[in-house]
Parts: C-alpha cells; structure tokens; sequence
C-alpha cells in the first residue's frame, strides 16, 4: 500500500506546504486554500501557493507565499485564488514549440526542494489526484485532496462544488417548469457530470423532471417518447427531461463537443439538444433544450461545500503535519477520512443503476429511458 508515515515525531519538520488547485474548477476550491493557509500558519507552518496547477512547479515566478491576510474574504468566491488548468500533465507537457510532449516530473521535483517545501497539499479531481499519485511515488509528500462538480471520485461520499452545481441546475429546472407548463412544451435540460449522472440524477429528482438520462442507464428513445405519451394520457401536456452530458442510446454514442487530444479528455456536450429534436419528430410536441455548461461550476458554493471544503482543508493540514502522505481526504459522514491514493486514482464513481434514489424515482413515475 502507498502510504508511507513519518510520524508523530517528526512533526516540527513540516515547516513549509505547497498548495495547489488542478483540473476544472468547482465552487469551493477558495474555501480549500482558506482552510489550509490559515490552519497550517496558526500551526507554524508558512504556505507556498503553487499557481495554474503543476505549472507552479514547472515555471519559476509561479509560486508565492500565502498569509492568512491572503486568504480572507475568499470563503464564498467561486473560481480559485490560484489559477488552475485540465492541461499541463507535467508527465507528459506540451510546452508549444517542439509540439510533442516532454517529461517535466524531474524539474517539478527539482523545484519543490528549491523552494523548501516539506509537503504538497494537491487539490483536484481525477487527473489530478492521478498526477500527485505519481509523484508521491516519486519521493513527494504530498495529501490529496478531491474536488469536482461531478461528484465522481471514488472512496469519498461527495466532492466539493456537487452541491452548488446541483442547486444552480435545480434553479434552472425550477424556472423551466413554467415556459414547460405555459406553453406545453418538452423543454430539455441538459446538464454536466462527464460519464457520471450524480448532477442529472440529483438535479432531476430535487427539480421534479419526468425524465432523467444518465451515462449508467442507456437509454431508448422510443421509451422516452413512451414516458412523455404516459404523461399526456394522465393530463399533463408538458414534461422535463433532464439529460447528462454523457449519456447515450443503447448501442449508441455519448455527443462529442471536440475529440479528445494529447493531454485533455473528449469535451462532451450536444445530447440535450439532440434528444430535443428527437423527441420532437417521435411525439409531435414542440421541444426546446436547454445546455447549462459551465454555469454549474461558476458562483460562489453553497453552504454545504464551504463546510465540505473548509473540513477538507483542515484535515488535509492534520495529515501534513502527522506524515500521513500519499492519500486523499474523504467524506465519510459522519467522518472525514483519508484513504490511499493508489486506490482512487484511474477509477470513476459511477451511479450505481440499483441505487436507492434511482428506484425512489422510478417508484415515483419518474423515468430513465429504459
Ligand atoms: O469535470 C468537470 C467538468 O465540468 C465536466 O462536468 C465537464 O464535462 C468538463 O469539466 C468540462 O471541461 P472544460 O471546462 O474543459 O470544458
């Protein structure tokens, strides 16, 4: 197991941490930074705040000290103090002018003993934490700490950034009910999540949507179209259908934005509106789809992920300082936790299509196209 601990006695060493904040950004990762400078400073440990992710590492004049003076009022902003990029794997960087990928591993390494630092603190989601797990191989110490709208990590109950999106998206379903309803519409509402159907599926049940797609349950739009029929039979004569960004028909393909690249994963999008015309010539009812996109990760975070976030950082502090390197913090309610990163990384949470809110859902009529 990759976890190696230094241990209680070797406290006083960890004298400066390096942060950083990697990957899309989500409501929250501020409130991360928050709760790390400020409990690591009043435990005498001096911050290095790492900007756009490793490239902190890799450029020179990217990284700074953080004081606790840095840090206040950043509580409830969305976006991240530090910058933050889904590129730049430093494993394989595309640095622009030779156009292939070079390995920088060595000089990020090079330069976190150049600037003192005794521990990393990675805050990030999956390709993230995947890099951090390398270089703590690597002889870095470092904790990770999980963050995406996408609530998609594996070993921690929820991420930080899920609640606000699924409220920003249950807002928007909130006010489609009315153009829905006014002029008997189907209105489609096609929200993110990558292959993962946590913000459809969450969104969909607190919003009241009919329909709900989601990557884990292929869909048939013949039963979709069924579901909206069923409907109209009962006297309802305008549906919601809330569609994950990676769902897909059975046997079919999830909607592709750009084709994924050297370094960045396809960019989905485009089934919302899809499914929107689709429905249309299959049930004659007049349809207009909606894609959310990167509203759900703008704005500041809701109380839930400024607690999430805030607990997260805190702990995140405990580790560095016990030597618990090489793994991640996690929400395990009524706990927060850690676990080894090795056992996180390279997996995806995915809805498990027997889940107790899936089938509360359909108990309820509400259906997933199947
Ligand atoms: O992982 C978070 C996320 O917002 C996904 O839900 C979405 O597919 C992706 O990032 C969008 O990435 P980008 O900001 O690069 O378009």
């Amino acid at each position: 197991m990759l976890v190696s601990t230094v241990g209680l006695d070797s406290v006083s060493t960890i004298k400066r941490l390096g942060v950083l904040t990697g990957g899309g950004d989500a409501p929250g990762l501020n409130a991360v930074i928050r709760a790390v400078v400020k409990s690591a400073s009043n435990q005498g440990c001096e911050c290095v705040g790492l900007e756009d992710s490793f490239d902190g590492l890799i450029h020179p004049d990217r990284a700074r000290l953080l004081t606790p003076g840095d840090v206040t009022g950043i509580l409830r902003r969305g976006g991240t103090i530090l910058g933050t990029s889904n590129q730049g794997d430093p494993f394989a960087y595309s640095a622009g002018s030779t156009g292939g990928a070079e390995d920088y591993s060595s000089r990020c390494i090079d330069r976190f003993h150049e600037l003192n630092l005794d521990a990393l603190v990675a805050i990030g989601g999956d390709g993230t934490l995947a890099i951090a797990c390398e270089f703590f191989k690597r002889g870095i110490p470092l904790v990770g700490v999980p963050k995406t709208i996408d609530n998609d990590i594996v070993g921690t109950n929820s991420t930080f950034g899920f609640d606000t999106a699924v409220a920003f998206a249950t807002e928007a379903i909130d006010r489609l009910h009315s153009t829905a309803e006014a002029h008997q519409r189907l209105m489609v509402v096609e929200v993110m999540g990558r292959n993962a159907g946590w913000i459809a599926l969450y969104a969909g049940v607190a919003g009241g949507a009919d329909i709900i797609l989601i990557p884990e349950i292929p869909y048939e739009l013949e039963c979709v179209a069924a579901a909206v029929a069923a409907r109209e039979q009962l006297g309802a004569r305008s549906s919601i259908v809330v569609v994950a960004e990676g769902a897909a028909p059975v046997g079919g393909e999830t909607s592709v934005v750009e084709p994924a690249r050297e370094g960045r994963l396809a960019r989905l999008g485009g089934l919302g509106a899809r499914v929107g015309g689709e429905l249309e010539e299959l049930t004659g009812k007049e349809a207009r789809s909606v894609r959310l996109g990167h509203l759900q990760r703008g704005g500041g975070p809701t109380s839930f992920d400024r607690v999430l976030a805030t607990r997260f950082g805190g702990k995140a502090v405990e580790m560095v300082l016990a030597g618990e390197f090489g793994r991640m913090v996690a929400n395990r309610p009524p706990d927060i936790i850690s676990v080894p990163l090795s056992e996180v990384v390279g997996r995806t949470k995915q809805v498990p299509p027997d889940l107790d809110l899936v089938r509360t859902a359909r108990a309820l009529g509400i259906s997933f196209g199947n």
